[in-house]
């Protein structure tokens, strides 16, 4: 892909939910920045969808392309696509031959994402699934499709399912494989369950979310607070 050079676009980012904007914005520019391609698909989706929001920053999409980078790995896993961006973040460290299955309950965002992934040049190594993330994970099709289990899997799908999601991830990814999970800071609001000051339903499950993944006997995790804050987790045995 084409890199960018020079300063970034004035595409919005809604990128630090609360953190140091100039912090932020001096992190973006010491990054190396999205690829034109990628660049284009921000913008469309700026223009084109009504939550445009949802998509990931820019930082973090060179976050997730340097872990996959640094995993290679052979499948990843992408539990809410939304128009593709985070997956052509992520296809770019897959090993030769790999395949990342994405799945969105959304068809309407199926001919944006075709548009983007096939002048990325990376169509070929996605697999869409359209429908409820939790009837496609029941359905089997993941695993009978391809036995193997997961290198990578990336949960940024409804936050009401979490738990469930972390729990059918923890089983199909490989032992030394990574879970990733978005959201996992509620724009700021699990600090005050924590506190005892909020018991706002969403950011009570987030940070029982984060509490049952710390204390889980088969994984191992970083929270960080990049943008609404990612959970890094790696399957023990
Ligand atoms: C935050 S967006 C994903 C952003 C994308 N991963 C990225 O970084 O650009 C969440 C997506 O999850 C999808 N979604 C929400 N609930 C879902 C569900 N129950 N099953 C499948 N997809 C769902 C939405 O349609 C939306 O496209």
């Amino acid at each position: 892909m084409a890199k960018r050079r020079g300063k970034p676009p004035r595409i919005p980012q809604v990128g630090t939910h609360g953190m140091d904007d100039a912090l932020h914005e001096y992190a973006v520019s010491m990054s190396p920045g999205e690829s034109l391609e990628l660049e284009s698909l921000r913008r469309d989706t700026w223009v084109s969808t009504v939550s445009p929001q949802m998509l990931s920053d820019e930082l973090q999409g060179r976050l997730f392309s340097a872990i996959s980078h640094m995993i290679a790995p052979k499948r990843i896993l992408e539990l809410g696509t939304f128009t593709g961006y985070a997956t052509a973040c992520l296809a770019e460290g897959l090993a030769s031959g790999g395949v990342i299955d994405t799945v969105d309950r959304e068809d309407e965002l199926v001919d944006m994402q075709d548009k983007h992934w096939e002048s990325m040049g990376i169509r070929h190594q996605i697999r869409r699934h359209v429908g409820m993330a939790k009837d496609i994970l029941d359905s089997g099709v993941l695993m009978s499709e391809d036995s193997r289990p997961f290198d990578l899997i990336l949960i940024d799908a409804d936050k009401e399912n979490q738990r469930s999601y972390l729990d059918w991830a923890c089983e199909h990814v490989r032992v030394g494989g990574w879970i990733v999970v978005d959201n996992v800071l509620w724009w700021g609001d699990v600090v005050n369950v924590a506190s005892g000051n909020s018991k706002e339903p969403r950011a009570v499950a987030i940070h029982e979310l984060n509490t049952y993944i710390r204390d889980h006997d088969q994984l191992d995790n970083v929270l960080l607070p990049l943008r609404d804050g990612l959970q890094l987790i790696r399957r023990t045995r």
